[in-house]
This record gives C-alpha cells, structure tokens and sequence, in this order.
C-alpha cells in the first residue's frame, strides 16, 4: 500500500519539484558571491550628511495628527542620507543611512520624543554590510542602538554617539562614533 502511494504521478511530481528546488538552490549557493569579512573591530567612525535642498529628507512623509490637541504627535521624516569617510560632504562615500523619525510626544517642544528606526548601509571595499539602529534622537547626546545587521555586520550589536558637527545650513553634518561589543 505504501509503495503503491509513492508512485503515484503526484508523489512523482513532487519529488521532481523537490529534485528541481534543490538542484535550484545548490546552483545557488555555488554561485553566491563570497561572503564579505566579518567587522571584528569595536569601534568605527564616519561622517553623514544631511542637505536640506536635496530631495533625500521630507517631513511630508506623516503630517501630524492634531496640532491642537497633540502638537507634533505623529510627524513622520523620512531620510536617506550619504556616508561619508571624513566630515566634508564630497569626501569618499562610504554608504548611505535611511530611516525615519516619527514625533512621539503630544507634550511638545522641548518635550520632543522622536523615535528613530534607520539602516546603515556600509561598505568601505573592505567591510560590506547592513546594520539597524533604533533610538530616540536628543537635542544634546543622541545614543543609538544597534539591533542587528547582515554582511560584514551580520547580528550587529552595539551603540552610536551622533555628534552634529557642521550646523550651517542648507548643510549639517553629524558624526557618528559606533561602539560594536
Ligand atoms: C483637533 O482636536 C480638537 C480638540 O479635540 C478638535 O476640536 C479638532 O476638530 C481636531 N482637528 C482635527 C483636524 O481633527
Ligand atoms: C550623495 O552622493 C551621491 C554620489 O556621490 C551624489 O551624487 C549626491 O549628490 C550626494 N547627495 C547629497 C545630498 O550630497
């Protein structure tokens, strides 16, 4: 009875999908790029610039919710930003950070509470990877988390320091100190 179920055209099907799936996902595997270094470093540094002519920053992104009853709650600003290796704007890019900031105080300035959640995309020809930060953005020391990454940061964990260092607009350039443990 079993063996009469297992050539069944179905079953015969299936094992031919399976065979093909996995044949599939062996060329796969042959053909993946090498996977780059881990960082084992614990400290890493580099410059983002934010530019608010350029069409990388939006606060259109969620208006808010009730500035009568609820100043900024609800503000959304989406961001992509360049990496840079050293604070002038033009100097090597090493990547890019996108995220956004939502306000979640309905208190108002200077009770501003902005959640952060942003991916850092790095990669300085060596060191090629992703990594997730979350936090809540001060007006004085910003601390980040770091949740996770992949490629060269595969389960990041750690912290940043975000310094503003130019505050001249249309620019600002914030420095990013990282801790990874
Ligand atoms: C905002 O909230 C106030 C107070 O509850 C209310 O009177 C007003 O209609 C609301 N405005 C909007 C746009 O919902
Ligand atoms: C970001 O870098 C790209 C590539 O170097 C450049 O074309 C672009 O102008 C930069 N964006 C800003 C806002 O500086």
């Amino acid at each position: 009875m079993h063996k009469l179920q297992m050539n069944t055209p179905v079953s015969m099907a299936l094992s031919l999908l399976i065979a093909v799936l996995l044949s599939a996902s062996a060329t796969r595997l042959v053909c993946a790029v090498p996977d780059p270094p881990p960082f084992r470093m614990h400290q890493l540094q580099y410059y983002v610039q934010l530019d608010v002519r350029s069409p990388g920053i939006s606060n259109r992104f969620l208006p808010p919710i009730n500035t009568t009853l609820s100043a900024n709650f609800g503000a959304g600003t989406l961001f992509s930003l360049n990496v840079t290796k050293d604070i002038e704007p033009t100097s090597e890019r090493l990547g890019t950070v996108r995220g956004y900031t939502v306000e979640t105080s309905y208190l108002g300035f200077p009770d501003s509470a902005l959640l952060e959640v942003a991916m850092v995309e790095y990669d300085d020809g060596e060191y090629k990877g992703t990594y997730q930060l979350q936090g809540l953005p001060q007006q004085q020391l910003t601390e980040i988390a770091i949740t996770g990454g992949f490629g060269s940061f595969r389960g990041a964990r750690g912290y940043l320091i975000v310094t503003l260092v130019v505050d001249q607009l249309p620019t600002r350039t914030f420095r990013h100190d990282v801790t990874f443990f």
